[in-house]
């Protein structure tokens, strides 16, 4: 087998080629299927967007209108399932709520998509986007301990979310149209972002030919990390911390240097961007803009804005191109829309689901090897072993 490189977080490995992201890390480069992020961002909705990763090309409006009616045909979930749900404890937190019930789903789908059959991956696609979003709206309905709500056939998918979450059995919810926008835009920045550890941990449970909702069941376990997804839940409350702590950020920005705390500046740095993060460019004007226009004055924005400020001047930061990532201020804006903290990991996931498909659906239709990567081994070298009287 010749000598094996150890390569540890893969940090110099390509697992797989991709035609789905690219990703500039020196230039701040990203592009899902070629088109700029920016312009995805400004111009498309998540949907399309999400139909362009899977299948390729951006829809037209007869492909993208038939994508959102195939997707809500699907968004009746199996009564049994809510059984499931009860079974846990309020409190268990939303993201391993979510990982449970989405491998849950495989019992109530058991058969195992042809990827070979267009119709049938079609089919899947739609499964997954529609019954993924009801269930992690019912993550929050479970915590909250309100009866669950069933999709709005006239409404469009972020919109739903909105409702799935949020209505209650004392009247209709009242739905500003520019939180939905905001949220549409945030979910097309998260929807993908090449070998991430959740996507690269869907490949690899795929390769085995695992199914769908058992690959992206384990995505979403992957994604719950706070050095991952779950980012976005630390990054607030370290800005809570700062500011219930007299809002000394330099303190905190020490912490972060000093290599025998093993604290973090949580929504900063990446593996892959060493310049800035393109998303959290976005990310940043749109939490100005969502503010602004929600009225909502929120002082943990202010102290994310000094702590940038003082971590981008500061010589260690420098040195390592430590860059705002994209989960530094996501969660700021669904903290103005009213989305409570622990449910930020689950929106990041809502986001990144069509990327977990289409890379999916690429590893299997390329027809990836098994992912089994290789070690060194360094235990003990062969030894008699010992009867246990004699341990
Ligand atoms: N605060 C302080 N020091 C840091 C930070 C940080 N946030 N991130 C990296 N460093 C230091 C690290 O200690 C190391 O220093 P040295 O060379 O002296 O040992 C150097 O920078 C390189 O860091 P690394 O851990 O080797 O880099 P990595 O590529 O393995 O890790 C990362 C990348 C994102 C996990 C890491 O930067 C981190 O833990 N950031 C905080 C968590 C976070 O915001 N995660 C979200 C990532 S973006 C969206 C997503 O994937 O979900």
């Amino acid at each position: 087998t010749g000598a094996i490189t150890i390569d540890p977080g893969y940090k110099n490995t390509g697992s797989c080629k991709s035609a789905i992201t690219f990703l500039d890390g020196e230039e701040g480069i990203l592009r899902y299927r070629g088109y700029a992020i920016e312009d995805l961002a400004d111009k498309a909705n998540f949907l399309e967007v999400s139909y362009l990763l899977v299948f390729g090309e951006l829809p037209t409006s007869a492909q993208l209108e038939k994508f959102e009616n195939d997707i809500r045909k699907y968004t009746l979930v199996n009564e049994e399932m809510k059984t499931i749900l009860e079974g846990f404890p309020r409190t268990a937190h939303p993201m391993g709520v979510l990982s449970a019930l989405t491998s849950a789903l495989t019992a109530f789908n058991p058969k195992s998509v042809n990827v070979e059959n267009e119709k049938e991956m079609y089919e899947a696609v739609c499964k997954t986007m529609g019954k993924f979003l009801v269930i992690a709206t019912w993550t929050f309905r479970r915590r909250m301990g309100y009866p669950l709500n069933y999709y709005d056939n006239t409404k469009g998918y972020v919109d739903n979310f909105m409702r799935l979450m949020f209505e209650l059995p004392t009247g209709p919810y009242k739905m500003d149209s520019k939180v939905v926008a905001a949220l549409d835009k945030l979910f097309i920045l998260h929807a993908d972002h090449e070998q991430n550890c959740s996507t690269s941990t869907v490949r690899i449970v795929g390769s085995s030919h695992a199914g769908l909702f058992a690959s992206i069941s384990a995505g979403v376990s992957a994604l719950w990390g706070p050095l991952h997804g779950g980012a976005n839940q630390a990054v607030l409350e370290m800005l809570q911390e700062i500011h219930d702590n007299g809002g000394d950020v330099a303190k905190f920005v020490l912490k972060a240097k000093d290599k025998d705390d093993p604290f973090r500046l949580m929504g900063f740095g990446h593996r892959v961007y060493k310049n800035f993060d393109p998303r959290a460019t976005i990310i940043k004007k749109a939490a100005d803009d969502v503010l602004t226009a929600l009225g909502v004055d929120d002082p943990l924005l202010d102290i994310a804005k000094q702590l940038e400020k003082v971590a981008l001047e500061d010589e260690y930061f420098k040195a390592r191109n430590l860059y705002p990532n994209v989960d530094f201020y996501s969660g700021i804006i669904y903290r103005a829309m009213g989305i409570p903290v622990e449910m930020f990991t689950v929106l990041f996931a809502i986001g990144r689901l069509p990327g977990w498909i289409a890379q999916w659906k690429e590893m299997r239709t390329s027809k990836e090897p098994i992912g089994r990567p290789r070690q060194v081994y360094t235990g003990s070298p062969s030894r008699a072993f010992k009867n246990i009287q004699d341990r």
